[in-house]
């Protein structure tokens, strides 16, 4: 595996609607982390204005508060000094972990987006997100981005078929969860000598409906963007 090469993605494909989250994983914790961000367009604020002690009063609060189901929203101020932050670690995070790379999201989106009023950081393990405008319970669909290992199926159809009946299965199951943790994950083995890894999660702030377009819309870009190809 070429660790040095930007096209070997992570060892998984990630698609993340912005504040959903669908990817094919490894069970193993990949040794780097490939981050994603967006600054939007949407209005800049000044290093000594209202906004920015807002924002970081409220992005300093997200680490320490983060529930045990790793997810997090506050608000801070009024009209259009008002800030609106969201954050969701993996599910499968101990609350330790989600704590760290919460820390370390909170910071580092500051560094990537200095003076933007909306931004988004996200990686393999958690999302922080921040807005003037209100995000809780809204559904987002952009930004979001879809990449693949580089590596190719050799039984391509037997995989795409195997791969369709998992993401269809993990959709509806992650969807319908009752749990404040919407996520699912399984396995399935492709026709072969190897297993197929899965995992998908929404924010618990949007309806059931919500997430299932989300997830499906999530795998259908799977299919296109990465058709042929296979997690490393
Ligand atoms: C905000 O700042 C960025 C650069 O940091 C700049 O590209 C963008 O045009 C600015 N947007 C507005 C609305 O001023
Ligand atoms: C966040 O984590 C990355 C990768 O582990 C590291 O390079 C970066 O220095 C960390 N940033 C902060 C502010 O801790
Ligand atoms: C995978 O397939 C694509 C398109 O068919 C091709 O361009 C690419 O070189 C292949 N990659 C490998 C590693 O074989
Ligand atoms: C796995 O299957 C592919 C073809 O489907 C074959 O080329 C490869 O040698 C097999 N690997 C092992 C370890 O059996
Ligand atoms: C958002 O934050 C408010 C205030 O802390 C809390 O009452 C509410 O339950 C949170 N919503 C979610 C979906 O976590
Ligand atoms: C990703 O964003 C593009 C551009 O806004 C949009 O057309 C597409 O539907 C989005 N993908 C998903 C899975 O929502």
């Amino acid at each position: 595996m070429d660790m040095s090469s930007w096209k070997w993605l992570p060892n998984f494909i990630l698609l993340l609607c912005l504040i959903n989250l669908v990817s094919i994983v490894k069970s193993q914790f990949p040794t780097q982390i490939f981050f994603h961000y967006e600054c939007l367009d949407n209005g800049n604020y000044t290093s000594n204005s209202m906004y920015k002690t807002n924002l970081d009063t409220v992005l300093s609060s997200v680490s320490p508060n983060i529930d045990t189901n790793g997810f997090y929203n506050s608000s801070m101020g009024k009209n259009s000094d008002r800030v609106n932050v969201i954050a969701l670690c993996r599910a499968d995070l101990q609350p330790s972990q989600c704590r760290d790379y919460v820390k370390n999201a909170t910071v580092e989106i500051l560094k990537k987006c200095p003076n933007q009023k909306q931004a988004v950081f996200w990686h393999e393990f958690c999302m922080v997100r921040y807005s003037n405008e209100p995000i809780l319970g809204i559904l987002a669909n952009f930004p979001n981005e879809s990449g693949h290992s580089g590596q190719n199926v050799t039984n391509h159809d037997a995989f795409y078929q195997e791969l369709n009946v998992l993401l269809d299965s993990l959709s509806a199951y992650a969807a319908s969860s009752s749990s404040p943790k919407k996520y699912a994950a399984a396995t399935r083995d492709a026709l072969g000598n190897w297993t197929i890894y899965a995992f998908e999660q929404c924010t618990p702030d949007i309806t059931s409906e919500e997430c299932g377009d989300c997830l499906t819309k999530s795998a259908q870009q799977i299919r296109e963007c990465c058709d042929g190809a296979k997690r490393s």
